[in-house]
């Protein structure tokens, strides 16, 4: 192979990072008897702050942390897994999944690969199974474990959603406080907060109080209340988060993005509630993933934080767009009756996430929203698998 550099160029190259090496063992050392701090050593050398973490892990300084994400074979969970895979090597992450209909273990095939990912199947509200990982040493729970279809928990599912989303809350709570696990982040939703008129000027902020109109969404604020009481109560170090919808890779299609773009892609008609103008605001998934982790970090705990992109879209723009954007026909759309308790419109501030910890979404609806659409064109397989495994979930849209 050619040399590119002279010998002089190379005999530089080596000096320089020898003497890099020789800077980071002496911050190694620095840090070994706590007289710095990994923040500041980044500082110091110029370098990301994960890579020093992954130097000193290698090291055997610092001892690698254990990240378990609850309901991590999930949509939003599957794209964090591959989030803290890609971003922090240092980090052991156990993902800790029940597998209930909408959990889709094939989303993790590229993570088995990786040394850092472990599965362990188990419910959030088993004690027991719970005990036996946490006695290992856990640095932090992320719960992303819940029944989250609206429709499911309004058709005759509410006592799955009691079990998941409160005991099973409930069930990590006591974890987290018997065994001194230092972290807790609840994921959970804006809807616990109930819905605004369209025409209304006003949004939710952290300290809005709780108004559910759906048993899912009553089902997660009992969650997030019980949270709330572990602080106040115990002083366990959680954290709650509540997100708009979501929309991205690996999402079950029964939810409202992915059932549009498959039933689009198949030429069947496209079922719009009631009369289409109910208001969401989306998020790309990966900028939530990104939010939590800034969370998991920075956050304080006992503190509420919203996390949103400011993309309040009616549903007969989503299904509009799709169509467009797939090249149908618009006649396609179909109005069927409203879904009860069907919230008008979810408006979030995420004012205190972007003030307090800098987090902003990096991802607009219109650059995201293609690339969403594009990723189930190319896995149309990946829906039909899930078809074919449970046909009933169509009944509960
Ligand atoms: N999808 C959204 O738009 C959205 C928006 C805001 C907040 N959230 C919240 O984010 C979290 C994840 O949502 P999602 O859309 O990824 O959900 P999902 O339905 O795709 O995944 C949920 C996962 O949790 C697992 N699970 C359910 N009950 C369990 C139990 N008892 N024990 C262990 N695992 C269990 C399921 O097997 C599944 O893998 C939920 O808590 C939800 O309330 C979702």
């Amino acid at each position: 192979m050619q040399d590119y550099f002279s010998q002089e160029e190379n005999e530089l190259k080596k000096s320089l990072s020898s003497a890099l090496a020789e800077k980071i063992n002496l911050l190694a050392k620095l840090y070994g008897e706590k007289k710095i701090t990994l923040d500041e050593i980044a500082l110091i050398l110029g370098i990301d702050r994960n890579e020093i973490e992954l130097i000193f892990t290698q090291k055997g300084l610092v001892k690698k942390k254990k990240i378990l994400v609850c309901g991590g074979a999930g949509f939003i969970g599957s794209n964090f897994i591959y989030h803290l895979l890609e971003k922090y090597p240092s980090y052991e992450i156990i993902n800790y999944d029940v597998l209930t209909y909408a959990a889709n273990i094939e989303n993790l095939r590229a993570a088995e690969k990786n040394p850092n990912y472990k599965f362990i199947k188990g419910d959030i509200a088993d004690y027991e199974k719970l005990e036996e990982i946490a006695k290992e040493g856990i640095n932090a729970i992320v719960n992303f474990a819940a029944e989250t279809a609206v429709g499911r928990s309004v058709h005759g599912k509410a006592a799955d959603f009691i079990h998941s989303n409160v005991v099973g809350t409930h069930t990590l709570l006591e974890i987290v406080k018997n065994f001194k696990i230092p972290r807790f982040v609840q994921i959970s939703t804006d809807e616990v907060y109930g819905t605004v008129g369209l025409e209304e000027d006003r949004q939710f902020f952290e300290d809005s109080p709780f108004l559910p109109n759906v048993p899912y969404a009553a089902a997660k604020a009992g969650g997030d209340l019980m949270c709330r009481a572990y602080y106040e109560t115990y002083k366990v170090p959680v954290i709650v988060t509540h997100c708009s919808n979501n929309y991205g890779p690996y999402q079950h299609p029964e939810k409202l993005i992915p059932h549009f773009i498959f039933r689009a892609l198949g030429n069947k008609s496209l079922p719009v509630h009631g009369d289409g103008r109910h208001v969401r605001d989306w998020i790309y998934v990966r900028d939530h993933c990104e939010a939590i982790d800034v969370i998991l970090h920075k956050g304080e705990f006992g503190e509420v934080y919203n996390i949103a992109a400011d993309s309040e879209k009616p549903t007969i723009e989503i299904a509009r767009l799709i169509l467009n954007l797939l090249g149908k026909s618009a006649s396609l759309i179909n109005y069927v009756p409203d879904r009860p308790g069907n919230d008008r419109r979810y408006s979030i501030s995420a004012g205190k996430v972007g003030n307090e910890l800098g987090w902003f979404p990096s991802h607009t609806f219109e650059e995201a929203m293609p690339k969403t659409i594009e990723w189930y064109q190319h896995n149309v397989d990946w829906i039909e698998r899930i078809k074919e495994k449970d046909e009933e979930f169509v009944n509960y849209i």
